[in-house]
């Protein structure tokens, strides 16, 4: 579909500083609860990575859940959380990182994926990259080997994917906003 990512462009609304003065949110729930252009979303991904065979596919907590978790189901594979610190049970391993407003930690089961693995790493948005550079390196550090880094939205004057292109993470966003 030629026009599947103004598509999917259209469904994202835009809140002018929120959560704090001069933060443009980029809010994807019009996508999520439209079913046709939901649809639209997740078979973007769906052709994106039905050939390239993933083992699972790890989501970034919270909204990376949404569409990862969807996206697994239809690929007929495993989803695996990287959760923000303190919710998982198991043992796990940690990252912190910077945030374009505040800081955090992710986590992931130690066990969650074995040496070998081929992922996609998903969520809806990068702005600084730091949620995705800190999961990359979680799977990495877990010896998985990482098929690409993908999202809906792409911030690109906050410089996130280029970073995470320069580290060497493949990349596959949908939509960019300035
Ligand atoms: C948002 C977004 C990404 C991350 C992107 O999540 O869903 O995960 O920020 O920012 P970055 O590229 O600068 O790291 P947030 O941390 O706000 O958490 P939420 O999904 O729980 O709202
Ligand atoms: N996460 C970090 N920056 C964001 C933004 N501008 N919109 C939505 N989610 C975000």
């Amino acid at each position: 579909m030629p026009d599947a990512a103004d598509y999917i462009r259209r469904h994202i609304r835009t809140v002018p500083d929120w959560p704090l003065p001069g933060v443009q949110f980029r809010d994807i729930t019009p996508l999520l609860s439209n079913p046709r252009v939901f649809r639209v979303l997740i078979d973007q991904f769906v052709h994106r990575y039905f050939d390239q065979k993933p083992t699972a596919i790890a989501g970034l907590d919270a909204r990376g859940f949404i569409i990862g978790s969807v996206l697994a189901y239809e690929l007929n594979i495993g989803f695996v959380p990287i959760r923000k610190k303190g919710k998982l049970p198991f043992s796990t391993v940690e990252e912190s990182y910077e945030l374009e407003y505040g800081s955090a930690t992710v986590e992931i089961h130690s066990d969650a994926v074995k040496p070998g693995e081929r992922i996609v790493l998903i969520d809806d948005l990068i702005a600084t990259g730091g949620t995705m550079l800190a999961g990359a390196r979680l799977l990495q550090r877990l010896g998985a080997e990482i098929i690409e880094g993908a999202a809906i939205v792409d911030l690109p004057e906050l410089g996130g994917s280029a970073k995470l292109r320069a580290a060497g993470l493949a990349l596959f966003t949908l939509v960019d906003f300035e």
